[in-house]
């Protein structure tokens, strides 16, 4: 869950550009929403993303996460809890490196640059392809080519891929987030997360001293049933990860044309649902920010002048949008592409 409370931002305070964009700005985005955001140039539609993705600090106000307040932790501390994906193809994503390299960047397992060609296990090259799979673009078929090859679209959808995949967290950094990010009893909470990491502990210990002592197994049978005792062990500690990464969109698919820019909102739809993220979308066009999410907010000069959610939302069409806007709107232009709904 993400709070923003009493928010003031001001750029070029004291000087005649003064711009104040928010003041006293509340929003809640609840676990699992999916929010579009829609309004006029320099409505604040940006700025917002960027004071939650820490970006942007504000002058005044705190911002929360699963009621931890984060104002003050800088915007790399808050990186593995926030996936963002830009306008432009290029800023995401390494032109000189391959696809693969790429993803294993966004997963965390680089160690140093110049080892970085060796540091994802072949063990991930699988996990890279099912994940790239799920984008049908090809592009498990090119793991060894660079990035720069790629169209603006197939680089986006990479992107939207790497937001998502986060740094695959340490199982203390698992813990520490699960006692910080629980609500109430975090002596409960530390416990309950103990309990279980030595039960776990205890089991992958015996599991690999029966795989050492047997000694009918060969060498290379023995690693891989070591592998798989640790993944387990693993994976009951990753049960205990609590912290999704929350997507910030900010026009990702402005720059692509028409039919891309379906395909790779179609695409952010599918991962957006099948690992219920929170996600805020910043989209220009109305039929987008109507058809996807559960919710949709308005901006105008900073203030939410439409937040509409559910069956509510559902029921919006490009005219009943139109009429809000021009009722609350306070005197900012639309877009013609929002109009015209390109
Ligand atoms: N770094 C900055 N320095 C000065 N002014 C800024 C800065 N960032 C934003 N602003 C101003 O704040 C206001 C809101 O900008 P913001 O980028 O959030 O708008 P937006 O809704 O994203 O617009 P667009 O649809 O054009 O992307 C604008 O008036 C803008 O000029
Ligand atoms: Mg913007």
């Amino acid at each position: 869950m993400i709070e923003l409370r009493n928010i003031s931002k001001s750029f070029n305070s004291g000087t005649p550009n003064e711009t104040q964009i928010f003041e006293n700005f509340n929003l809640t985005l609840n676990e699992g929403d999916f929010v579009t955001i829609i309004g006029g140039n320099g409505s604040g539609k940006s700025t917002l993303v960027n004071i939650i993705s820490g970006s942007m600090t504000p002058d005044e106000g705190d911002v929360f996460l699963n009621n931890t307040r984060i104002t003050k932790m800088r915007e790399h501390q808050r990186a593995p809890y926030f996936g963002r994906v830009f306008q432009d193809p290029m800023v995401g994503t390494a032109s000189d490196m391959t696809v693969i390299e790429n993803l294993a960047l966004a997963y965390g397992r680089r160690r140093s640059r110049s080892l970085f060609r060796w540091s994802y296990h072949m063990s991930d090259v699988q996990t890279f392809c099912d994940d790239l799979k799920i984008l049908d673009l090809g592009l498990e078929e090119r793991l060894y080519q660079k990035v720069g090859l790629l169209s603006g679209g197939q680089r986006q959808a990479l992107t939207l891929l790497m937001a998502t995949m986060r740094n695959k967290p340490s199982h203390a950094r698992i813990k520490r987030d699960y006692v910080r990010f629980t609500n109430g009893n975090k002596k409960g909470a530390l416990n309950t997360f103990n309990q279980a990491f030595v039960t776990a502990k205890a089991k992958y210990v015996d599991t690999k001293n029966e795989i050492k002592n047997n000694k009918a197994l060969n060498k290379e049978i023995q690693k891989r049933l070591l592998q798989v005792a640790f993944e387990q062990f693993d994976r009951s500690i990753r049960k205990f990860d609590l912290t999704k990464p929350v997507l910030l969109l900010d026009e990702h698919t402005a720059a692509l044309d028409p039919k891309t820019a379906e395909k790779v909102l179609e695409i952010t739809e599918k991962i957006v649902t099948e690992n219920a993220l929170t996600t805020v979308m910043i989209t220009h066009n109305m039929k987008d920010a109507i058809r996807y999410g559960n919710r949709l907010i308005m901006l105008s000069q900073g203030q939410i002048i439409a937040d509409v959610s559910g069956e509510a939302k559902k029921k919006l069409t490009i005219e009943s949008l139109l009429k809000m806007f021009v009722v609350h709107s306070k005197n900012d232009m639309l877009p013609d592409s929002i109009i015209l709904g390109d």
